[in-house]
């Protein structure tokens, strides 16, 4: 996509920005203008992001499951760039993919402190700050179509980000009259390092692996093609700028159509039924 100066002048913190989607958008997000600070566990990642970025850009090692990790991210964008105008609450993992028929209550929490509990932190503290600004901010979370569909990953991680979607219109509702906004993407299927692993692959086979469901299941989605993390990015930067200034507490799915259609091959089986009657 060529550049833009959509989000010239703003200050974006983006959480999980060592990889896959919070990677894409913080690298989408400098292109059009912003300065980011990168926030995640994996350091080397993380630093070598943020200097291929540039000015634009610093890295801050941030546990989000630890609120004064967050909390800390938060202060350094804003010793780093003055500011903050856009928080991407992004980093997420599977979890625990128990059914719920063997979760325990120690993977159901260790999967919702980081893919629910760290969100409502981010949403609290972005909500702070923007208050404290007496500035509209845009906050943008990565749910999941495990929200809306079950079957998709584990039960505990559907769970969570079910629960990201009521914090997303709660979070709207409380910052009524403010401008600020809170929306989230929920991704299909999207070939980034998340993946590999939910499979029992290994990260050296990870980018072949990807390579090798891309080529197999791309033509089985409406678009023809799988998701990739730039997609993700892209709808990002619209939920991000002021081309959005009307949309809060919403979900967009950015699945390639994998919504637009029942998975349960329903009517066909009834079709079959059907055919003994002909
Ligand atoms: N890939 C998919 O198919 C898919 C689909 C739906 C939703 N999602 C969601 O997208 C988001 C981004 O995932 P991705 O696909 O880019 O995966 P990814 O593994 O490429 O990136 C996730 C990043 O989060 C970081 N992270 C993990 N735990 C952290 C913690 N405690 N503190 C800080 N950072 C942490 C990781 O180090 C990594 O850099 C996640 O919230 C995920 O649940 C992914």
């Amino acid at each position: 996509m060529e550049s833009t100066t959509l989000l010239a002048g703003k200050v974006a913190l983006i959480t999980g920005a060592a990889s896959g989607m919070g990677l894409a958008t913080a690298r989408t997000f400098v292109e059009n203008g912003a300065s980011v600070l990168l926030a995640d566990v994996a350091d080397e990642a993380g630093a070598a992001a943020a200097a291929e970025l540039g000015d634009a850009a610093a890295y801050h090692h941030t546990d989000v499951t630890d609120e004064a990790q967050l909390h800390a991210a938060f202060d350094a964008g804003v010793a780093a760039f003055g500011r903050l105008d856009i928080v991407f609450s992004n980093a997420g993992a599977a979890g625990d993919l128990s059914p719920v028929e063997q979760l325990t209550p120690e993977g159901l929490q260790r999967t919702l402190a980081l893919n629910l509990q760290a969100h409502a932190s981010a949403h609290k503290f972005a909500t702070r700050r923007f208050r404290a600004q007496g500035t509209a901010g845009s906050i943008i979370t990565t749910a999941s179509i495990a929200a809306l569909q079950s079957g998709w990953n584990g039960a505990a991680y559907s769970i969570a980000k079910a629960g990201v979607m009521a914090l997303v219109r709660q979070t709207a509702l409380e910052n009524k009259g403010t401008g600020t906004r809170s929306n989230a993407i929920l991704p299909g299927a999207v070939m980034t390092p998340m993946l590999p692993p939910m499979f029992g692959v290994s990260e050296a086979d990870g980018p072949r692996f990807l390579e090798a469901v891309a080529a197999a299941i791309g033509g089985e989605t409406l678009i023809g093609r799988t998701g990739q993390a730039a997609d993700i990015a892209n709808t990002a930067l619209f939920l991000a700028s002021d081309l959005s200034a009307w949309i809060t507490g919403i979900g967009i799915t950015v699945d390639g159509g994998a919504m637009a259609y029942t998975k349960d091959a329903t009517v066909e089986l009834i079709a079959g039924v059907a055919g003994e009657f002909a």
